[in-house]
């Protein structure tokens, strides 16, 4: 397999694994009666397997192997409920690192119809830092009155976010 390639293959190993890191903090903030953030970080979490089953479908279309990689076990024990956010704007921004890497790759490669397909990712991420970033600005400043961010959540849900009217397909259509 090309090195374009298989590193994008390792990058479904961490779309997955943020995926799984979004659902414990989904869980972890169930478990303390916030359904609103417990909701935020549980659509999070689909739409991090969603980018993965994007790179699936991308290499299946190319022709290239696929693995389906095993996932790093995720954080689930969080010191107060700021700290989940901060993990996740840390995790964020991290994915952007190794989705820029991923686009300096396919250059060095002249894998243009490659670079393309990561257009829509960096675009993606620039999108879920600056929204990280300011949950976690609301989580901070809520952290003593938590109803007010629970509510804050609650307005700002159901805004369709409108890059996925540009989405790559996911492999068996994205959820
Ligand atoms: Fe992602
Ligand atoms: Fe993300």
């Amino acid at each position: 397999m090309p090195t374009f390639a298989s590193a994008l293959d390792d990058q479904i190993r961490n779309e997955f694994s943020a995926s799984q890191q979004y659902i414990a903090v989904a869980v972890y903030y169930d478990s303390q009666s916030l359904p609103q953030l417990a909701a935020h970080f549980y659509r999070q979490a689909v739409e991090e397997r969603n980018h993965a089953m994007m790179m699936v479908q991308y290499l299946l279309d190319a022709d290239h192997g696929v693995g389906t990689p095993g996932i790093d076990p995720p954080k689930t024990d969080f010191a107060d409920v700021v700290a989940p956010v901060a993990l996740a704007l840390e995790q964020e921004k991290r994915v952007t690192e190794q989705i820029v890497e991923l686009v300096k790759l396919s250059r060095e490669e002249g894998e243009l119809v490659g670079e393309q397909f990561l257009h829509w990712f960096l675009q993606e991420q620039r999108e879920e830092v600056a929204s990280m970033t300011e949950l976690l600005t609301v989580v901070e400043r809520g952290k003593n009155d938590l109803l007010s961010v629970e509510e804050h959540l609650s307005r700002a849900a159901g805004g369709a976010n409108p890059l996925e009217a540009g989405a790559p397909p996911a492999a068996g259509g994205a959820l």
